[in-house]
């Protein structure tokens, strides 16, 4: 498959270059970016590569040539950017917050159906070595039935872009399109589908402003998901100093805890079991991750798979995400959620 990256800043160069480079299935035609300096980064990992200052000027010229375009730009530019690609009739990979609200993403996940291409974004938490090993222990049954699971991410403020744009472009509203929520709260929400399957079906939420930011977006929630008879409890952060992650799911007979590479497995009455699973929460990037999405990207496409599961899961975390802003609003009171996902499942 023949792929253009749209927007060549740390998470193209981090995380996808990385994998493409490795893959045999893979064939990285040409990179859009109209800062110099990116397109110079670009051709400086692959020199044979076509670069464009403009989206258009690479459709115009270069459109044959590719299969698939990765959209690697600030979250406001995907709507704009996939819709440009899809009615080029371009597969999308898209990076993570997909778009901005739920009007969105029902406008590209028609134009996906009407042009029958594969609109496919970058939820890599599912992918996770220490996250896929813990759906399986609970898929095996090894905790029992799951009953309560807790989350808590404390990240170290707004992550920064490439120096050669605008590094600071996530304390932007009308870039970022919105704070922790749609960033490690889109991850939480993920992690859960991915150890749970299926979807909550009501949030309680309080979210906090306590950034110097001019734009006042979240930067601290704590949310509770009530999920197909269970509780999980979500607190996020991105006001402390060093970033950690810690996920805790209890059943009828144990408990799974995951800390970075680590996770723990306790059984009643068993000795306390250590798997060391290489994740790297704390490496921005995720290039170990990138690999199992591809795969599973790639499969989407040989199977006309129009309904990956992480564009179902988009929806839903799109829908989650407003009724948190409306229940914090509202002083924490349980808000119903609308959206009906067809395929939400465990990965296998
Ligand atoms: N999956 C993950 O774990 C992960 C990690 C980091 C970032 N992300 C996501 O990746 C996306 C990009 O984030 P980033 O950290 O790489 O940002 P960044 O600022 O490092 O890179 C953005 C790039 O887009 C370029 N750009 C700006 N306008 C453009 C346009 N109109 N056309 C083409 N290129 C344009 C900039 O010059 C810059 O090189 C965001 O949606 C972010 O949420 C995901």
């Amino acid at each position: 498959m023949r792929v253009a990256i749209v927007g060549f800043g740390f998470s193209a160069e981090k995380s996808h270059v990385p994998v493409y480079r490795d893959r045999s299935d893979i064939n990285l035609t040409a990179a859009v970016d109209p800062v110099t300096a990116r397109r110079a980064a670009a051709l400086r990992q692959y020199p044979n590569i076509r670069v464009y200052e403009t989206f258009s000027d690479l459709l115009e010229e270069y459109s044959d040539e590719i299969d698939i375009i990765d959209i690697c730009l600030p979250n406001a530019l995907h709507l704009e950017n996939i819709k440009q690609a899809l009615l080029a009739n371009k597969h999308v990979l898209c990076e993570k917050p997909l778009v901005l609200n739920k009007n969105e993403y029902n406008e590209l996940v028609h134009i996906a159906n009407e042009q029958k291409r594969i609109l496919y974004p970058c939820h890599n938490y599912k992918f996770a070595p220490s996250i896929v090993h813990a759906a399986y222990l609970i898929k095996s049954g090894e905790i029992g039935k799951p009953l309560f699971a807790s989350f808590n991410i404390f990240g170290a403020g707004f992550q920064r872009g490439v120096p050669h744009w605008q590094p600071d472009w996530r304390k932007d509203k009308a870039l970022a399109g919105g704070g922790i929520m749609s960033d490690h709260g889109l991850d939480a929400i993920s992690v859960a589908q991915t150890l749970f399957g299926g979807s909550p079906q009501r949030i309680s939420a309080h979210t906090r402003s306590l950034n110097e930011a001019d734009s006042q977006l979240e930067d601290l929630a704590i949310f509770c998901l009530d999920w197909e008879e269970k509780l999980i409890n979500i607190s996020l952060s991105s006001i402390g100093s060093i970033p950690k992650a810690y996920y805790r799911i209890q059943g009828t007979e144990g408990e799974i805890s995951i800390e970075n590479n680590d996770v723990f497995l306790s059984v009643q009455n068993k000795p306390v079991q250590h798997i060391f699973v290489p994740t790297y929460f704390d490496d921005p990037g995720h290039a170990n991750w990138f690999n199992g999405l591809i795969d599973n990207l790639l499969d989407c496409i040989n199977t006309k798979n129009t309904e990956p599961f992480p564009l179902m899961e988009a929806g839903l975390v799109l829908d989650i995400i407003e009724k948190a802003n409306s229940s914090s609003y509202n002083g924490g009171v349980w808000m119903g959620l609308e959206f009906i996902p067809k395929s939400l499942q465990l990965v296998s």
